[in-house]
């Protein structure tokens, strides 16, 4: 197996900013980078509020805290933060042509050996991998929301993907606290999402018929099923405009119209009701 010592998050939005996080409190040398500073403002004054209220908490030693601290940075040259990455994850926004171009920056500046994942929701890195000169070097390394207290990470091989290079992979999630899985082959959506998926186009379904309120649907589905958040809150957790484009771009894929998004939605998305980070999705979400 490799050794990580230093790992280099790229994007600092909704995952981004908590895998870099969660890095740090585990021991890891982390640089964040992102293109816009006022996302890596935001992270940085994140990782300052949530270290602060853990000790607070009794969750977390001062110590432990100050080290976390110490362990992270935040820069917008991508050169500067992957230069010296073991492992890069690659959280930035779903958008394949934009990951290639990742990669193939990427493959320049990091030394060979460097272990390139992405934390794509669906896109599996075959599809990236020949963007590099590396592709044994490159898998997916898919954690899930909120990162920081999610404990799975889907590791999946591809057909390019080295034995030695999954395997590191999940020994750092494991160091990260996680529990990882191994999934052998790509599959579309992964193990949790293609189930994610299942539930929520049923939700979407039996409210766009008029069949019951968001509200009592999240209720059935938590506690019915013991889940700890509904689809629909959890679809504001997760982001709809996230959501709305992954089925969007999986309807251009396949041009199936199951898998065309609901018009509930599109409703939302286009009125730009997003969910947590709006203030506003299925449910209110005043500023503290
Ligand atoms: N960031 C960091 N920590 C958070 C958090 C956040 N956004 N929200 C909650 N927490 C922490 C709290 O600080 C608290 O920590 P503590 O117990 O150690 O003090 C703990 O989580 C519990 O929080 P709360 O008591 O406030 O609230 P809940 O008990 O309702 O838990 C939840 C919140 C963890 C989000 C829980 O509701 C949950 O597990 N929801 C389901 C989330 C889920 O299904 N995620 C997967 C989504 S699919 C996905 O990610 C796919 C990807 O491709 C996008």
């Amino acid at each position: 197996m490799q050794r990580v010592e230093r790992i280099c998050v790229l994007g600092a939005g909704n995952m981004g900013h908590q895998i870099a996080l969660c890095a740090a409190l585990s021991g890891y040398k982390v640089e964040c980078s992102d293109v816009k500073p006022e996302m890596l403002q935001k992270a940085d004054q994140f990782a300052d509020n949530y270290l602060k209220e853990r000790v607070a908490k009794g969750k977390l030693a001062q110590e432990a805290a100050r080290s976390a601290r110490e362990n992270i940075s935040f820069t917008t040259d991508l050169k500067e933060a992957a230069a010296d990455a073991d492992l890069v994850i690659e959280a930035v926004l779903e958008n394949l042509a934009l990951k290639r171009d990742i990669f193939a920056q990427l493959d320049e500046i990091c030394p060979p050996q460097t272990i390139l994942a992405t934390n794509s929701s669906y896109i599996v890195s075959s599809k990236i991998a020949d963007a590099t000169r590396r592709p044994e070097k490159v898998c997916n390394m898919h954690f899930f929301n909120p990162a920081l207290v999610m404990k799975l990470v889907e590791v999946v091989k591809g057909p390019h993907t080295a034995e030695e290079t999954a395997e590191t992979v999940r020994a750092v999630a494991e160091k990260m606290g996680k529990i990882p899985v191994m999934l052998q082959k790509e599959i579309y959506g992964f193990l949790v999402n293609r189930i994610v998926t299942a539930i929520r186009t049923e939700a979407l379904y039996l409210l766009d018929q008029g069949i019951a309120s968001h509200q009592d649907i999240d209720t059935a589905v938590v506690n019915a099923l013991g889940h700890p958040m509904g689809p629909f809150r959890l679809l504001d957790l997760v982001g709809i405009d996230l959501v709305y484009e992954i089925a969007m771009s999986r309807y251009r894929d396949t041009g199936d119209p199951a898998h065309k998004p609901s018009p509930y939605l599109v409703e939302k998305y286009v009125k730009g009701e997003w969910g947590r980070k709006a203030g506003r999705g299925f449910y209110e979400y005043p500023k503290e």
